[in-house]
């Protein structure tokens, strides 16, 4: 659906009933991305799940910012009447998770953190970025596509499933320059957040595909060793989008911890 949300098109999914939970989705991706974990949990919980700006049916802003992007949830939150929520965000919707987590704590019930790191972008990692900022500009989305396949999904997913590798290019594909471009801004000036993991105190999940390239198991342990009373699960045969490589692991996790937090 659509709402206007300080002044702004917001696209959102609000399904199910319970205690909410707010899914929040990668680069350069959309909200479709959670349909398999909204379709197994919306019948013991309220997903909420946005589209971030620029992306789907939400409206764009370049520059971006990572305490944009949680501002804005919290805004949404506030639109549906939600006082604090589970916030399950994947890559760089674990980036907008951390931000959330600075500026606005008492929203946030327990955090499930899929496929990221606490770390800001190395040196090597900034470059790419602004290679990915100037393929975007020169070649648009079917350029970024192209550039992000490989890290995108595991080994196994590519090799005994093409068809998820066909469905995530054409969402790459469909994201609009805007966004991408916001949002490489956003990661691109996005403060580490190392010094920010062990000050969580509400539960958390940790979830990482074995094969994800782009943020490897290793990055997971870092957090996991620095979060304190956290869990980690790794997810085998899974890359960076474990959560559509293996939706029922993922799904199982998910459901797992949810009934760890006693949601209603
Ligand atoms: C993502 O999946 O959100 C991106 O790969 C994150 C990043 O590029 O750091």
């Amino acid at each position: 659906m659509i709402a206007w949300i300080g002044g702004r098109q917001t696209g959102f999914d609000d399904t199910g009933q319970g205690d909410p939970v707010v899914f929040v989705h990668g680069f350069p991706l959309r909200r479709s991305i959670w349909v398999s974990q909204v379709d197994a949990l919306s019948d013991r919980a309220r997903c909420v799940v946005p589209d971030l700006r620029g992306f789907g049916e939400s409206e764009a802003v370049d520059p971006c910012t990572m305490d944009r992007y949680a501002d804005d949830v919290v805004e949404l939150l506030d639109h549906l009447g939600i006082a604090r929520a589970v916030v399950c965000g994947l890559s760089m919707g674990g980036y907008v998770a951390f931000a959330l987590w600075r500026r606005h704590p008492s929203r946030i019930r327990a955090l499930a953190l899929l496929g990221t790191r606490a770390g800001a972008d190395s040196d090597a990692a900034a470059i790419r970025r602004r290679e990915l900022l100037a393929l975007a500009a020169d070649r648009g989305s079917a350029g970024v596509a192209d550039a992000m396949m490989p890290g995108m999904l595991g080994k196994s997913t590519r090799e005994r499933n093409p068809g998820i590798a066909d469905g995530i290019h054409a969402l790459l594909e469909s994201a609009e320059v805007p966004g991408i471009s916001g949002a490489l801004h956003a990661m691109l000036g996005r403060p580490d957040s190392t010094p920010t993991l062990g000050t969580i105190t509400v539960p958390t999940v940790i979830v990482v595909g074995d094969e994800d390239v782009l943020t490897p198991v290793a990055e997971s342990e870092r957090m996991h060793a620095a979060i304190p009373g956290s869990r980690l699960e790794v997810i085998s045969g899974a890359g960076h989008l474990a959560n559509i490589e293996r939706p029922a692991a993922v799904n199982h996790v998910l459901g797992e911890f949810f009934a760890s937090l006693h949601l209603t």
